[in-house]
C-alpha cells in the first residue's frame, strides 16, 4: 500500500520519517488529492466561515517577523470601540456567518480584559450559542481565558509558530518564552475552550524535520483546529527587512503551505484546517488550492475597509480596498467555482472536538 493510501486509512500512526516522507513527497498534486479525499470523506464537501474582525493592532509583543510589532514605528495604531466591534459582529452574524474571529494585537491587564469580556456578552446577547465566536488575542492568564470563556467565546486560535523552542527563540525576544505560549494553550483547553493554533511555514532555519515535529506537536497537544500559513516577509521587520522575495521563492513558499495542510489532514483526520489568508497574499487562488489540498475553514475578513491596511502582518495582505459584502460575494463565486458548497449560518465546530 503506498504511503499516501495508509495515511488516509488509519489516523494518527505516522512515524516521524514517514511524516516527512509526505512533505516532500514528490508529486505534490497526488498528495493534495489524497487529503482532499480525507477531507471529502471526512467532512463532506463544505467550507465552514468566520468573519474576521481584526479590532486593534497595538500590541504588546515584538515578534521579530510580523508588521504589527510594538517597534515598528511605521504603523498607524488603531483600537476599534467596542461599538463598533459590535456592530461588525452584528453584520456577520446578518449575513449568515454563523461565526465570528475577534483578533487583535496582544495587549494584557485588566482594562483589557474587561474591554474584552463586555463586548463578548454584548456579542451573546445577540447570537447566543448558535453563533460560533473565535477569539484570537494571545497569551493570558487563565483567570482571564475564563472570565471570556463564560462570557460567550468557545474557541481560542493561538498559534504556537513553530514546535522547535530554539527556532522560536531565534524569531522572538528573549522574553517571549516558547513553554509559555504551550502552557497557555493548555490552560485554554482547561478552560473549555475548543483549542487552535499553528505554525508558519517556511520560517528562515526551518526544516522538514521541524514542519513533521509541528504536525506530531498538533497530535500530541490534541488540537481541535489547526490554522498554518506560509512565512511572508514584512519590509518594516528584522527578520523580514533584507530577504530575498523573488517570484520563484514564493512559489515555493505557497507549495510549502500547501504540503502542510495536506499533510496535517492526511496525519489528523478531523479537525478542522484555515486556508489562511496569506495563502491568498501569495496567490490570488491560494485559499481555494487550500482546500483542495484539504482545509475546510475560509475566515473572510469583515473588518471596516478602513482598518484594513492598518492591519498588516506580512507584505502583500489581499482585500485591502474590498468591504465585507465584496469580499463575501467573491468567496462564494469561488467556493462554488470549486464545487463545495458553504455552511451558511451554522457553527461548523471541530468534529475532534465533538468525537472528544
Ligand atoms: N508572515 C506570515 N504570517 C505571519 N504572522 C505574523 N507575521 C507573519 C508573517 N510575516 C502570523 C503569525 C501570527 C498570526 C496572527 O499571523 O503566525 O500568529
Ligand atoms: Fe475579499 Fe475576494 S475575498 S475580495
Amino acid at each position: 500500500m503506498s504511503l499516501l493510501n495508509k495515511a488516509a486509512v488509519v489516523p494518527r500512526a505516522l512515524t516521524h520519517r514517514e511524516l516527512v516522507e509526505l512533505l516532500t513527497w514528490p508529486d505534490a498534486d497526488a498528495l493534495f488529492a489524497a487529503a482532499y479525499e480525507v477531507k471529502c470523506r471526512e467532512i463532506g464537501r463544505f467550507v465552514s466561515f468566520r468573519g474576521l474582525v481584526e479590532f486593534g493592532n497595538i500590541c504588546e509583543k515584538d515578534c521579530y517577523y510580523c508588521g504589527i510589532r510594538k517597534s515598528n514605528g511605521n504603523v498607524h495604531r488603531y483600537r476599534m470601540d467596542a461599538d463598533e466591534i459590535v456592530r461588525e459582529a452584528e453584520w456577520a452574524f446578518k449575513e449568515g456567518y454563523g461565526s465570528l474571529v475577534l483578533q487583535s494585537g496582544e495587549l494584557t491587564g485588566e482594562a483589557n480584559a474587561t474591554f474584552v469580556e463586555n463586548v463578548l456578552r454584548r456579542i451573546h446577547a445577540f447570537g447566543g450559542d448558535d453563533f460560533g465566536v473565535t477569539i484570537s488575542l494571545g497569551e493570558q492568564n487563565e483567570e482571564t481565558y475564563r472570565r471570556w470563556r463564560e462570557a460567550g467565546a468557545h474557541r481560542y486560535l493561538l498559534r504556537i509558530e513553530t514546535s522547535n523552542p530554539e527556532l522560536y527563540a531565534k524569531l522572538h525576544p528573549a522574553d517571549h518564552s516558547w513553554e509559555r505560549r504551550r502552557d497557555s494553550l493548555r490552560a485554554l483547553r482547561r478552560c473549555g475552550y475548543q483549542v487552535g493554533s499553528g505554525v508558519m511555514s517556511g520560517l528562515p532555519g526551518q526544516t522538514a524535520d521541524d514542519l513533521a515535529a509541528d504536525i506530531e506537536f498538533f497530535a500530541a497537544e490534541d488540537l481541535d483546529m489547526i490554522g498554518m500559513g506560509p512565512y511572508i516577509p514584512h519590509a518594516e521587520t528584522p527578520l523580514g527587512k533584507d530577504a530575498l522575495w523573488t517570484s520563484e521563492l514564493r512559489k515555493q513558499r505557497l507549495e510549502l503551505g500547501l504540503r502542510m495542510i495536506a499533510v496535517t489532514r492526511l496525519y489528523l483526520h478531523d479537525v478542522n484546517i484555515a486556508a489562511a489568508t496569506a495563502l491568498q497574499a501569495l496567490d490570488p487562488e491560494g485559499r481555494e488550492k487550500g482546500l483542495l489540498a484539504g482545509a475546510n475553514v475560509i475566515m473572510p475578513n469583515v473588518t471596516e475597509t478602513r482598518y484594513r491596511a492598518d492591519y498588516q502582518l506580512y507584505a502583500g495582505k489581499p482585500c485591502l480596498n474590498e468591504n465585507s459584502a465584496l469580499c463575501r460575494g467573491c468567496l462564494e463565486r469561488r467556493i462554488a467555482a470549486i464545487g463545495e458548497t458553504i455552511l451558511w449560518n451554522r457553527r461548523g465546530d471541530s468534529l475532534h472536538w465533538r468525537r472528544r
